[in-house]
């Protein structure tokens, strides 16, 4: 061989060797907060249904979803919370219950996806799920794999048997198989806030629990029959989400559980402060009622476009309280276009008038502004320095704000 065709031979092995390289990097490019710029929309079985999910439920709800309105209003992931999974195969992969899902998981995402929809999975970072169904603890990357080679687009991983297992490292592990796969998939870490997860997983999830499980209440504070602590009622959850605001952006979001509206255990305009609050909160949006038979309100308040604007704006600031009174409060949230979100709060019995200033919303008091009501759909006029509305007990009155 003369020197030239060495030359040349070496040449063409360095670039098939550096285009086999890029190839397998790229196809391990995922970058983790590029997931979910916006909080996540979607449906998840565990608040309506519980254990009793199966493959004819998930494709009737994503029919509704494809179909209500939902869809259009921003609804993307259809979620099978706990109790898919059976046991593991020969080898160790994980098995869905062949009654309940008799075509198969794949079949079932190719449905949702047919539909336009995106699909998502459950599973624990312990040995067994709180329903005790089989963890992930231990097969990581091959549950990892198999949910890629499902085409799952969403995983939410739970927290119970996890024993003395250090939250940040076990996350941390299911977060890197799942973006080994090369497939996107929201990480949603659902760890109830015990290690305090805003201040170590932004990068590693898209989304993490603040608090325990949500009560289809107002407001209760009681301690479970086992004198664990606590049911926790709606407001309660959102009084412990006051001081989180600095820890949501793009890609990482504080996550106050799935929403009740819908499930009969509130008011209407109980539901309205609910579904205003995690829109204040920048909070992921999935619902947990019945999609397939809704009625009217609950349908009006899941799709308010106005509301889900609020939730979904691109600068993706969490709101924050910014004044407390006896019974009632305010909260704002700064939107892209230099408006505010504003929520006045009356948690009493009684109702009340409750005052917005400028100066609270980082206004000089001079300047007027629109402002507008999110729920009534209308434009209520031009304010210069404040304004304030009446707001019934248990309710919410929610504006927007625009100088
Ligand atoms: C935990 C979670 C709930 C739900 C159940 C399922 O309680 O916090 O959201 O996933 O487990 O068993």
């Amino acid at each position: 061989m003369d020197g030239n065709v060495k030359w040349k031979l070496r040449f063409a092995i360095v670039l098939c060797a550096s285009v086999l390289f890029v190839g397998i990097a790229g196809a391990q490019q995922i970058e983790r907060s590029s997931l979910a710029p916006t909080p996540p929309m979607g449906w998840n079985s565990w608040n309506k249904f519980g254990c009793n999910v199966s493959e004819d439920l998930i494709k009737s709800v994503a029919n509704a979803i494809a179909s209500n309105g939902m869809k259009d209003a921003g609804y993307q992931y259809v979620v099978i919370d706990d109790c898919w999974q059976v046991g593991r195969d020969e080898n160790g992969f994980i098995l869905a219950d062949p009654q309940r899902f008799p075509s198969g998981i794949k079949a079932l995402a190719d449905y949702v996806h047919s539909k336009g929809l995106k699909f998502g999975l459950y599973s624990d970072a312990g040995t067994k799920t709180c329903a005790g169904r089989p963890g992930s603890q231990g097969h990581e990357y091959q549950d990892a794999l198999q949910y890629a080679r499902w085409d799952v687009d969403y995983l939410k991983y739970d927290w119970c048997h996890t024993g003395t297992r250090n939250a940040e490292e076990a996350y941390t592990t299911m977060s890197n198989a799942l973006l080994a796969t090369g497939r996107p998939i929201v990480f949603s870490i659902c760890e109830w806030g015990t290690s305090k997860p805003w201040l170590w997983a932004e990068g590693i999830g898209n989304l993490w629990r603040t608090t325990g499980d949500i009560s289809d209440v107002w407001s209760s504070n009681k301690k479970w029959p086992d004198g664990s602590c606590c049911q926790l009622g709606m407001v309660n959850i959102v009084e412990l989400q006051a001081d989180l605001y600095p820890y949501a952006g793009p890609g990482h979001w504080n996550d106050p559980d799935m929403l009740e509206v819908g499930n009969g255990g509130m008011t209407i305009p109980e539901y309205q402060a609910h579904f205003s609050f995690w829109a204040l909160l920048a909070a992921p949006l999935i619902a947990g009622n019945d999609v397939r038979s809704m009625s009217p309100a609950t349908k009006d308040i899941l799709t308010n476009p106005e509301v889900i604007a609020v939730d979904q704006d691109k600068l993706g600031r969490e709101g924050r309280r910014i004044a407390k009174y006896r019974d009632s409060e305010v909260w704002a949230k700064p939107l892209s276009d230099g408006s505010r979100a504003v929520i006045l709060f009356n948690r009493g019995e009684s109702d009340s008038n409750v005052p917005v200033s400028w100066q609270q919303l980082g206004y000089p008091n001079h300047l007027p502004a629109k402002v507008r009501d999110l729920w009534g759909h209308r434009d209520v006029g031009s304010f210069t320095g404040s304004y304030a509305a009446d707001v019934p007990r248990h309710s919410v009155v929610m504006l927007k704000i625009t100088p």
